[in-house]
């Protein structure tokens, strides 16, 4: 059983639900998955532990939100290159947090990423609670190899 560690990153709370269907995926597949506010991240050890990692936040003003930008730099000393992962975020209408968290996920981290990063608006929305089980799943199976 393969251990995956989320973080996510809100204001008000819709990537949080989101962090939280994805971890259900993961169990579905029959993983186990940790989810953590990326405000109770205080240190890279915090990262340690952990087979995958999928990391979130919602946009605003164009960009992720502060506290994951600060907790991607700590990340950079965790040593995640090669790890299994993957992004998300929720968004009103441009949704740049999710490409710029992948992007640095793969250029910067070096992960072995899914194939693309889940953007939903909501949760409840458009089949957004299928889609963000089934990239929870995504997750597992590249775990599974
Ligand atoms: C002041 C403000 C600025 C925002 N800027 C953006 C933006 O630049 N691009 C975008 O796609 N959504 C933007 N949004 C929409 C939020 O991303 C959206 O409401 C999202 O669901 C919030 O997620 P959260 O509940 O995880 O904080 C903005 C919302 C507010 C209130």
């Amino acid at each position: 059983m393969a251990r995956v560690l989320i973080v996510f990153a809100t204001r008000t709370g819709e990537t949080q639900n989101i962090a939280d269907l994805i971890a259900e995926g993961i169990r579905f597949a029959g993983h186990e998955a940790q989810v953590a506010n990326v405000k109770d991240i205080k240190n890279e050890s915090d990262l340690d532990g952990f087979d995958g990692y999928v990391f979130g936040s919602a946009t605003y003003h164009g960009e992720m939100l502060q506290g994951m930008k600060t907790f991607l730099f700590l990340a950079e000393k965790a040593n995640l290159e090669g790890k299994a992962g993957g992004a998300f975020g929720s968004f009103g209408w441009s949704g740049e947090a999710n490409d710029r968290i992948f992007d640095t996920m793969r250029h910067i981290l070096k992960m072995d990423l899914v194939g693309d990063t889940l953007r939903l608006k909501s949760s409840s929305l458009q089949g957004g609670l299928q889609m963000a089980q089934d990239y929870g799943r995504a997750i597992a199976k590249k775990l599974e190899g």
